[in-house]
């Protein structure tokens, strides 16, 4: 019994989200739409910076933007990976940064990072 407890806590820590469950592009799609078209559109600045492009993008240099100061000296390149994070946790990725949201939910962190994936390389991501 514990045993058994113990290898499937490894599992779940161990496999990544997208691995788990493959990615939904057109429910990613209707959460960006619905939990970030409020304040970010794919291709024009808003409330937050155009979103169409993100993927492979240098973090905090969309042109024409007025970051934080935080997020405009930000090194780090929008891997897949780093969208999650940032999803997640804006405030641990980058401390001081200017969104005040999140996605708590790892099933639509995975499928809205997905749908951004899907428009930088033109290939469904899953
Ligand atoms: C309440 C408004 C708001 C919502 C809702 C919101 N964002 Fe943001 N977002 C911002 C702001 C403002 C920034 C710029 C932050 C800064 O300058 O520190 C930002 C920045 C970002 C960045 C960094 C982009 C770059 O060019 O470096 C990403 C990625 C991002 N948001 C993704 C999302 C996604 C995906 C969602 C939906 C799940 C979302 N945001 C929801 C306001 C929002």
């Amino acid at each position: 019994m514990l045993r058994a407890g113990l290898g499937l806590s490894l599992l779940a820590g161990v496999l990544p989200a997208a691995v788990a469950q493959p990615a939904d592009l057109l429910r990613g799609r209707h959460l960006f739409e619905s939990r970030c078209g409020g304040c970010h559109s794919l291709d024009q600045n808003r409330v937050g910076p155009a979103l169409g492009t993100v993927v492979g993008r240098p973090a905090g240099k969309q042109a024409d933007f007025a970051y934080s100061p935080a997020l405009s000296r930000a090194t780090h390149v929008w891997t897949p990976e780093k969208l999650v994070a940032w999803l997640a946790d804006p405030e641990a990725l980058v401390p001081g940064q200017a969104m005040g949201y999140r996605l708590d939910d790892a099933g639509d962190r995975r499928d809205v990072v997905a749908f951004l994936r899907s428009l930088a390389t033109g290939q469904p991501a899953h």
